[in-house]
């Protein structure tokens, strides 16, 4: 059972005029127009992202929740808004179930730190994927060092996608699920209806790191009875430095508070404090408004866009660019999912991904080179890394041809 996205139409987007949307697309690398393929790392920004977040300073900058002045209130109005609507772009059923933090690591390290300390035992485990970015194991792995827990790997086949035969046998002891949903090193969509139906009928709760799907495809917690889901704002066409937790009402209930400060209290004393209510409980401190709203802005920009034509856009795109890289001789595709989206990570004959990622970039085409902090990935295909290429709906086929014909010019001068 595999999670493939049901396009709903064919319609795509027009890209040149959505291409004028993004300014930065108009760059010149060494003279060249630039060619940004690096959209797994961080995404471009609208203009209207960029608006959204010089009009908040320009105009309601104020600290939110704190002030009884008429800034202060609109600054909170337009905090309170983003949050809604990206309860709204993720299908969560209420608002306080959306946390604010700094993106996808922070927001797994804050369920890793609280759910060890609440529910984690010596002898309990964690399972998490062959398939991980760091910040999907690492956290795991200081919450199951502190708590004498260990932690268990869904591993993967040749084609990089998880073998899920003996998951039933895996979740035994298992105490949190924790996997991506689309691989950043690979591009794999991960049958995650699958592991989450086999964990819940073991009463087991999972924790999705969707910072790799939420830009390419329609992501609904309650649809997928997902308990957390993590994503970065900076992928998804919004500001850095922010990012989302969702989780359920209850189990956010349940988890004590991540970091102390102010807001996540109601009442403070040497001798006692007591907690904020959701989502307030989670946030500590001065939060990032101005991500917040940028990040809001975005998720209007996208849904003005269409999420299904976003779809139906970027898989025309990864067909062509899949055909196109084949052409290539000496061309080792890493990662054969025929379930993927955004990413193409490969090899050419012999030549080292950094120096083949340096003379494209001096044609002003930027790709990833290294093992995309998935170095277990890498492990499994006896690999340093690979040249990775990932998709944004601005991109368009021509750029794809220059990427082929970059990959045939440096491998005539390294080969
Ligand atoms: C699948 C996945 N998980 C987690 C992260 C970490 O995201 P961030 O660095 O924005 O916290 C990334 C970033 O590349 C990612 O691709």
């Amino acid at each position: 059972m595999h999670d493939t996205v049901t396009i709903k139409d064919n319609s795509v987007l027009d890209v040149e005029k959505v291409r004028k949307d993004f300014p930065i697309l108009d760059t010149l690398v060494f003279g060249h127009p630039l060619v940004y393929l690096d959209n797994a790392a961080t995404t471009q920004k609208p203009e209207a992202v960029l608006k959204a977040m010089e009009e908040y300073y320009h105009t309601i900058n104020s600290n939110v929740h704190r002030g009884v002045h008429h800034l202060s209130q609109q600054a909170t109005d337009a905090y309170e808004l983003a949050r809604k609507k990206i309860a709204e772009y993720i299908g969560a059923k209420h608002a306080h179930e959306i946390i604010f933090t700094r993106g996808t690591t922070e927001s797994i390290n804050l369920v890793a730190y609280t759910f060890g300390k609440k529910f984690l035992r010596p002898g309990d485990s964690i399972l998490t994927s062959g398939l991980e970015h760091h910040s999907n194991i690492v956290p795991w792995q200081l919450a199951c060092e502190d708590r004498g827990a260990t932690l268990k790997v869904i591993p993967i086949d040749e084609n990089g996608e998880l073998i899920l035969d003996g998951l039933e046998k895996l979740l035994e002891g298992v105490k949190l699920v924790s996997v991506n949903y689309v691989s950043n090193a690979l591009g794999t969509i991960n049958p995650v209806r699958e592991i989450i139906a086999a964990a819940h009928r073991q009463g087991t709760p999972v924790l999705l790191d969707a910072a790799q799907a939420v830009q390419h495809m329609e992501v609904d917690v309650q649809e997928l009875d997902v308990d957390f889901l993590a994503f970065s704002s900076h992928k998804i066409y919004g500001p850095t430095g922010f990012g989302v937790l969702y989780g359920k009402e209850q189990w956010l209930n349940e988890l004590p508070p991540y970091q102390g400060g102010g807001e996540m209290i109601k009442t403070v004393s040497f001798e006692k404090t007591t907690y904020n209510d959701l989502p307030y409980k989670f946030e500590a401190g001065t939060p990032d408004m101005a991500g917040a709203i940028g990040l809001g802005a975005a998720l209007d920009y996208i849904q003005k866009l269409g999420l299904s034509t976003i779809r139906q856009t970027e898989h025309n795109l990864m067909a062509y660019a899949l055909e196109a890289l084949q052409e290539i001789k000496g061309l080792r595709m890493i990662g054969r999912s025929a379930h993927r989206a955004g990413v193409l990570s490969f090899l050419v004959g012999d030549i080292h991904p950094f120096d083949l990622g340096e003379i494209l970039d001096k044609q002003g085409i930027a790709v990833r080179t290294g093992h995309h902090c998935a170095q277990p990935i890498m492990d499994q295909y006896c690999i340093p890394g690979t040249v990775r290429a990932s998709l944004a709906f601005y991109n368009t086929p021509a750029e794809i041809d220059k990427l082929v014909a970059g990959i045939r010019k440096a491998a005539t001068l390294l080969g």
